[in-house]
């Protein structure tokens, strides 16, 4: 059974949170409504991309560091996932913990966890799978975790990056108030040549265009509102001030759009910002898991240099 403890988004936080973004001077969506069912298996189709790195990537360092990750204490107890989309990382990991007892997976997108929830269950029958369906930037304090066991909280997918530095911070500092003592887990995506990086968020098969796009069906879906997808663009751009990836959907024109009962405007050029993916260095991270409340225990690397996987102690 897949638990739901803090508030899970409702229609109406949904319908509150487009239309205050879409009213602002420069709009924008939270990138995490981008991951309903359709934006959840669109995000697999990315992960299998050439030109989407950071997943094969991340793949290769956890496949060679597993047994050093098994020996952080937590890896004895439970693992809490945040972020865990498919779960596949974690199957590096869980035939590797051999003394995990539980597995918390926690994700916003319902029926994509219930469904990997599943499949970890059915393949590691003596660990006990606890799905639980929950935005992680709102309180993490109730999940149903004992307090004897160690966790270890494993944040793959550089899900991290999504965040701006202070908001970064912030949640790593609610993870460890949520988890005190914990040690973690964290996938990092690190800056590189502006043509990998444009490339990999707009890549020439158009999926992750269809990613972003999928984000005004799901209004359209939800909202009851008939945006013409014609009329909205994807762009990817490399903002290098602020060492990150900028997703917008552009519209082609001036256009006014009913959403959820309002009129929303948009001159032609105007921009959602609909996600951001900063690409932190060591010293850009270190910084952040500093203010946060971790130790850096150490970080593994590919042979290009281009992710990082770190594991940090709650202190
Ligand atoms: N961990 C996987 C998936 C990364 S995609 C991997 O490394 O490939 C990001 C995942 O985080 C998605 O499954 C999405 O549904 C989830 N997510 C995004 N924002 C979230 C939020 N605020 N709360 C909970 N889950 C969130
Ligand atoms: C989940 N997150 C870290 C991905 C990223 O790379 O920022 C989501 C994504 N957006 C476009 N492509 C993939």
């Amino acid at each position: 059974m897949t638990k739901h403890v803090s508030p899970v988004p409702q229609d109406q936080t949904f319908r509150a949170e487009v239309l205050s973004g879409l009213k602002a001077d420069r709009k924008f969506l939270s990138s995490k409504w981008l991951y309903d069912d359709v934006g959840s298996h669109l995000f697999e189709a990315i992960t299998e991309l050439d030109a989407y790195y950071p997943t094969r990537t991340e793949f290769t360092i956890l496949k060679e560091n597993a047994r050093q990750y098994a020996r952080l204490p937590g890896a004895r107890g439970a693992m809490v996932e945040l972020g865990s989309g498919s779960s596949r990382k974690t199957d590096l990991l869980l035939g590797t913990f051999q003394d995990l007892s539980v597995y918390m997976p926690v994700d916003i997108s319902a029926n994509h966890l219930k469904e990997a929830g599943e499949r970890v269950r059915r393949a590691y029958p003596s660990l006990a799978v606890i799905p639980v369906t929950a935005d992680f930037t709102q309180p993490l304090g109730n999940l149903p975790l004992l307090p004897e066991l160690p966790v270890l909280v494993f944040f793959p997918g550089s899900t991290i990056g999504n965040f701006e530095r202070s908001e970064a911070a912030a949640l790593l500092q609610r993870i460890r108030d949520a988890m005190p003592g914990a040690s973690m887990i964290v996938g990092v995506d690190r800056p590189k040549s502006e043509d990998i990086l444009v490339t990999a968020y707009d890549d020439p098969a158009g999926i992750t265009a269809a990613f972003n796009q999928n984000l005004l069906q799901r209004i359209n879906r939800e909202l009851g509102a008939s945006i013409d997808l014609q009329s909205f663009t994807h762009k990817a751009i490399w903002n290098a001030a602020e060492s990150r990836v900028e997703m917008h959907l552009v519209s082609l024109k001036d256009q006014d759009v009913e959403i959820g009962g309002e009129t929303i405007s948009f001159r032609q050029d105007e921009t959602i910002h609909t996600e951001n993916s900063h690409k932190y260095d060591e010293k850009a991270f270190a910084e952040i898991a500093d203010e946060g409340g971790w130790r850096i225990l150490g970080q593994d690397t590919d042979k290009d240099g281009l992710f990082s996987v770190y594991t940090l102690q709650a202190v």
